[in-house]
């Protein structure tokens, strides 16, 4: 039986914690509510490093004033029993107060215009405040390298760029979206979803995949084909589908030939989805499960 994970609640704890890591160390950030993807998360970084730390930090700062932080799904206990199952040594759950302890930080990192687009134009300031605390997180865990998964794309090159623009020592390692066997993208905030919602959620992983089926053909016949499983959902209102480019965002022409993101955000009831796939468009092409090296590399320059 594999030994608890050492819960560190304070700086103090942490810096102890560590002290007991003297290897690689792989760290993967949660908000909690964990699932099976943040499990996928966790053996990935178990696979390639000697120790694993798993934060777990309902971040504040990333959520607008009517978002749902304060109904945000809270399974401490459970998220304690994944992370002991998967061999995790240390995590890190600590209070706002402890991260924050003068209050909201008046320094924070901008994510400059690549945070203005899609989810930021939903969600202003968002990714202001997941960069300042995932910069954050990496000076306190100290860790070599850090895990983030696929289905947050935006997030992912966000990350990427920050790392790259302002010198992070820390390597950055992207893990494919885990998927239920209908393909619905798992996410903590699938637990709102009624039997109805869940039923119509569907559409956004279907729209994707039949998007994907036609990039042999080119830009607009994967975006008519996402667009048509989209329309005949009328339940799920669509903020937006586009298929962009994978480091800059913008869309794609209709000439282009190469690595794509094919990206999808929709209300279903009360819940707010986003789903996204690779794309390689062109002959040959199809959905793929994350970015080449290449793709992810462009991202850092
Ligand atoms: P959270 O939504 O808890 O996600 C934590 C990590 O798990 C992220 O890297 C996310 O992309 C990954 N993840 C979530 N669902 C996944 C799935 N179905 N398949 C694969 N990976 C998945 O993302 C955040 O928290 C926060 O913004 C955070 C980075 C922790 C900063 O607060």
């Amino acid at each position: 039986m594999t030994a608890a994970p050492v819960v560190a609640r304070t700086r103090d704890e942490l810096r102890t914690a560590r002290v007991a890591l003297t290897g690689q160390t792989a760290v993967v950030m949660t908000m909690g509510a964990l699932h099976e993807g943040h499990a996928t998360l966790i053996r990935e970084a178990r696979r390639e490093a000697e120790h694993v730390v798993v934060t777990i930090f309902l971040n504040p700062l990333q959520f607008g004033p009517k978002e749902d932080l304060s109904k945000y799904p809270r399974t401490f206990d459970d998220d304690m029993q994944i992370c002991r199952a998967e061999g995790v040594d240390v995590v890190f759950a600590p209070t706002p107060d402890v991260i924050y302890p003068d209050g909201d930080p008046g320094v924070r990192i901008s994510a400059g215009p690549l945070g203005d687009v899609l989810e930021g134009q939903a969600r202003p300031g968002h990714f202001d405040g997941m960069l300042t605390v995932v910069a954050k997180l990496m000076h306190l865990t100290g860790g070599d390298s850090f895990y983030f998964g696929q289905k947050d794309a935006q997030q992912l090159l966000l990350i990427r760029r920050m790392v790259r623009d302002i010198d992070f020592p820390a390597r950055v390692v992207s893990v494919p979206t885990v998927r239920e066997a209908d393909g619905l993208a798992l996410s903590s905030r699938n637990t709102y979803l009624t039997d109805t919602d869940r039923e119509v959620a569907l559409a956004l992983s279907r729209a994707l995949h039949e998007g994907a089926q036609r990039a042999e053909e080119g830009p607009s016949a994967i975006r008519r084909a996402a667009r048509e499983v989209l329309v005949a959902e009328p339940l799920a209102l669509v903020d937006y589908l586009v298929l962009v480019h994978p480091t800059t965002l913008q869309d794609v022409p209709e000439w282009y030939h190469g690595e794509a993101l094919l990206a999808v955000a929709a209300r279903v009831g009360t819940t707010r989805l986003i789903d996204n796939t690779p794309v390689l468009v062109g002959p040959g092409g199809g959905a793929r499960q994350v970015f080449s090296d290449t793709a992810s590399a462009a991202a850092a320059v």
